[in-house]
């Protein structure tokens, strides 16, 4: 294109640019990653920039690279001089046709790019540097644009060699849990950008957004609805809605699929059967794919999730998955779509009494006889895990017992087993800790990640798929939580990559390049997995949280005794569940015979996963050298005094970083430590009575400052058992009933200055009120006001206020009034008292 097109476009764009920032949507991808100034000292705000081609993908790309550069150095235009310097963009093509002299590579895959800076003859004028951003495919020159704009946001400068690029995985999905009414099945965001009433939202403007920060970090599909597949969302009015979905999504290369029920041709078709090998059951696929292209012609295809968790599926017509994955894959093949067949299919009434029975082992016993069989545009997507999200679990075996077969890994972006967005955990440690693992498949180094990558059984379309939960409330909720969302892409785009050199970019792009903030956000962002895992679930036990509701706060038996299969096998003895070949349900066999052999006996298996492969008694020695019982006080003990430490950490940022996201992030962490207390106290009280075996540290049931609620002199309070028991201390708390009730006790400690925590349960459906009054004094006061699982007290809604310094003298009165609100009784657990220091703020 000459340069008076070029010129013509530059200028439109920057039109375009001013047209969208004065409408300043209401939910932004600036919100995430690609809203700050960084810089205020570069010569690259005068690169004007120049699409070479016309396609709606690269003119994306030239808006965003301008748009990203005047935002990183805090301007508000660029010179469009063509006779300078300048930034083009376009495929390798287009780049070798208009500048022969350039020497872009050949052959560079789809969605590959090449970046370089090139003193230049190029320009008009003879002099000036080009910056070159060329695109395997024009896809391609989109992630090369914004690579190029997260090097500027790195380094205030442009790349000195060229840099190449292509991801490791062609599936870079996102998987969206939304369901038509508005609802996110585990989102902790707010409600969905795309569903509303029944129908897609008429304001699409957010889905656009999401768009901008998928591309940014390299991810090509999106899934639109929950795996729970709403059947009528296949219907065409419906269809003809989520067309408008992937309109929005198109400008940035992301790819709309759909969750579909297996039983749709029956449900929604009305045939008498949904039988993947019934005909009339493969033509309604196919029509309806036909239909589907019609109105969405880059599709990318279909998830399913069938007989699992009382989805219906082939199994109802003695038919296996690979019967119906077939059925929609070759619906798909001549539009060029892929089935995303999920191995998460296992029953979910297993008889406990059996110690064969084992859920762990379900998408082994069931994929792996299968594979060969899929058609070659089926992927079987696979959680990281043989159970579900937990908090730690080994990798899912069948990563190595499918080689004939592509396959995706599914993670969760959406914290619902780790502490769903109030929680500080990053997630891209634990992914990268199964991406790195060697299955040793045939005896050979066969890393999980070379698996999805296609490099160990050489199947093409590998990936890497994150169900992500985004919603309105900010698309994660918590600002820190969007590290997920970004090292998601980044490590399926390269799991080559180091989650904390992730963790690093992302906080320089996002909070800011003081270095101070960089380490200490880096830092809290790579302890904060291991922390969780800490206080929740050690040693491979799970999360060890309510498993059939809330999965949030603690209730470590709701995993045993049911037919959900993630038991822990507690008992007064011992703990863990057995997985050996040789005693137990025989999960361990299910991994090549290296591994298999190393998870086959307690000594060689990993401290981190011993009782997820292994009931011992509480007295087992760890590879630590410490026994079972005293890893689990030790753990949640120090799990909570890391989360108390990100309130320290982060309290020292206060003067760098901009004061709404300082105390956004305060108010979080500040919940996180306490609720890490909630978290220890119902684990470690509950394993000294089963096993009986005191703490050799003297903690485990001692709490020298504690007053407990139902100790106190109670006015309108009642004593009531807290269920699970193990969620208040001592079991019990007080409930009130009445217009307004108080507890009361009277100080028998030293004289001094003291920190007072008030642990209360803040329950839905109405803002108590708390007032702490000391001698008749009033000295604060707060609502209960927040939005916490169950509407019962318990571990999900157990929570501290701290108020600090307050002077007591024996004998003087302390007292807790509670004003119920609607639902919410003012239920109150224990008031505890430390000595008010002032280098550490207690929680
Ligand atoms: C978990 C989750 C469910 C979800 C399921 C799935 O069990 O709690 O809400 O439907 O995973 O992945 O299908």
């Amino acid at each position: 294109m000459g340069g008076i097109a070029q010129t013509f476009f530059g200028g439109l764009l920057l039109a375009l640019l001013f047209t969208t920032a004065s409408l300043s949507p209401a939910q932004t991808a600036d919100q995430a990653w690609l809203g700050h100034t960084l810089w205020h000292d570069s010569q690259i705000v005068k690169y004007p920039v120049h699409p070479l081609g016309q396609s709606v993908l690269e003119q994306t790309a030239a808006a965003e690279l301008k748009r990203g550069i005047l935002r990183l150095y805090g301007v508000s235009s660029v010179s469009d001089d063509d006779f300078g310097d300048r930034i083009v963009i376009g495929t390798a093509d287009e780049v070798s046709r208009a500048y022969p002299d350039v020497a872009v590579p050949i052959n560079l895959p789809q969605d590959a790019y090449w970046i370089a800076a090139t003193p230049s003859r190029l320009g008009a004028s003879g002099h000036g540097t080009h910056i070159v951003v060329a695109g395997g495919d024009e896809r391609g020159a989109l992630y090369g644009s914004f690579a190029l704009l997260r090097f500027i946001a790195e380094s205030n400068s442009v790349p000195s060699k060229p840099l190449t690029q292509a991801p490791a995985m062609p599936i870079r999905w996102v998987d969206e849990w939304d369901n038509p009414d508005g609802s996110i099945e585990r989102g902790y965001a707010g409600r969905s950008i795309f569903f509303e009433g029944g129908n897609v939202r008429e304001d699409l403007a957010p889905v656009a957004e999401y768009g901008r920060l998928l591309a940014s970090i390299g991810i090509n599909g999106l899934n639109v609805n929950n795996v729970n597949a709403a059947p009528q969302l296949l219907d065409s009015d419906h269809l003809k809605q989520i067309a408008r979905i992937a309109d929005a999504l198109r400008p940035w290369g992301v790819h709309l699929a759909m969750s579909v029920a297996v039983a749709s041709p029956q449900t929604i078709g009305g045939l008498s059967t949904y039988d993947p090998l019934d005909p009339a059951v493969k033509a309604w696929w196919t029509a309806k794919t036909e239909e589907i292209y019609g109105l969405i012609p880059d599709f990318a295809g279909f998830t399913v999730k069938a007989d699992s968790e009382g989805q219906a599926g082939p199994s109802s017509y003695g038919r296996t998955p690979a019967d119906a994955a077939n059925t929609l894959a070759a619906a798909l093949a001549p539009h060029h779509g892929v089935v995303l067949y999920r191995a998460f299919v296992y029953n979910h009434h297993l008889d406990w009494h059996d110690p064969k029975a084992d859920r762990a082992r379900a998408a082994y016993d069931i994929f792996h006889p299968l594979d060969g069989q899929f058609l070659p545009n089926v992927i079987v997507q696979t959680k990281e895990g043989p159970i579900d999200f937990q908090a730690r679990e080994p990798v899912s075996p069948l990563f190595a017992g499918l080689q004939h077969t592509s396959q995706a890994m599914e993670v969760q972006i959406t914290q619902e087993y780790t502490g769903q967005q109030r929680h500080l955990v990053y997630l891209a440690p634990m992914w990268k800790g199964v991406l790195e693992t060697d299955l040793r498949a045939d005896n050979k180094s066969t890393p999980v990640k070379e698996i999805l990558e296609g490099k160990s059984f050489h199947q093409p379309l590998g990936g890497m798929v994150g169900v992500a939960g985004i919603g309105r409330d900010r698309w994660l909720a918590s600002p820190l939580a969007l590290a997920n969302l970004y090292a998601f892409g980044r490590l399926a785009w390269d799991p080559d990559l180091d989650p904390a050199q992730i963790a690093e970019e992302w906080t320089r792009q996002t909070i800011g390049s003081d270095p101070q903030v960089v380490s200490t956000v880096d830092k809290m962002l790579m302890q904060s997995w291991p922390a969780y895992e800490a206080y929740t679930g050690p040693l491979g036990m799970q999360t060890l949280t309510d498993i059939t509701g809330s999965h949030y706060g603690p209730n470590i038996e709701s995993s045993e005794r049911n037919g959900w299969g993630q038991w822990h096998d507690a008992d007064s003895k011992g703990v863990g569940k057995d997985r050996s070949v040789a005693t137990g349900s025989g999960f361990a066999g299910q991994y090549p015979p290296e591994v298999a052999k190393l998870y086959e006996d307690p000594a060689t298996t990993p401290d981190e996963l011993l009782l997820f492969f292994h009931h011992v008694p509480y007295t087992y020695k760890l590879r630590s050298g410490k026994t079972v019982i005293q890893h689990i006080y030790d753990s949640h003990y120090n799990g909570a005094a890391f989360a108390a430490d990100f309130v320290n950490q982060w309290t020292k940022l206060k003067p760098h970083i901009d004061p709404q996201l300082y105390e956004d992030v305060s108010a979080r962490l500040e919940y996180q430590a306490g609720h890490a207390l909630v978290w220890r106290d119902a684990i470690v009280q509950y394993f000294l009575k089963l096993s009986g075996i005191p703490d050799e540290h003297g903690r485990a049931g001692h709490y020298p400052g504690r007053l407990e609620a139902e100790d106190a002199r109670l006015t309108g309070y009642k004593v009531i058992d807290v269920t699970p028991w193990e969620d208040a201390s001592g079991g019990k708390a007080v409930s009130c009933a009445e217009a307004a009730c108080s507890a009361e006790w009277a100080w028998s400690g030293a004289a001094g200055h003291y920190s007072i925590a008030v642990q209360y349960f803040d329950l839905q459906g109405g803002a108590a009120r708390f007032a702490l009054i000391v001698n008749n004094q009033p000295v604060a006061n707060w609502l209960a006001d927040a939005t916490l699982p169950s509407k019962r007290p318990n571990g999900d809604n157990s929570t501290r206020h701290t108020v600090f310094n307050i002077d007591l003298n024996p004998g003087d009165i302390i007292r807790i009034e509670g004003i119920p609100d609607g639902a919410d009784p003012a239920a109150l657990d224990y008031i505890e008292l430390e000595r008010y220091r002032t280098d550490v703020p207690v929680i």
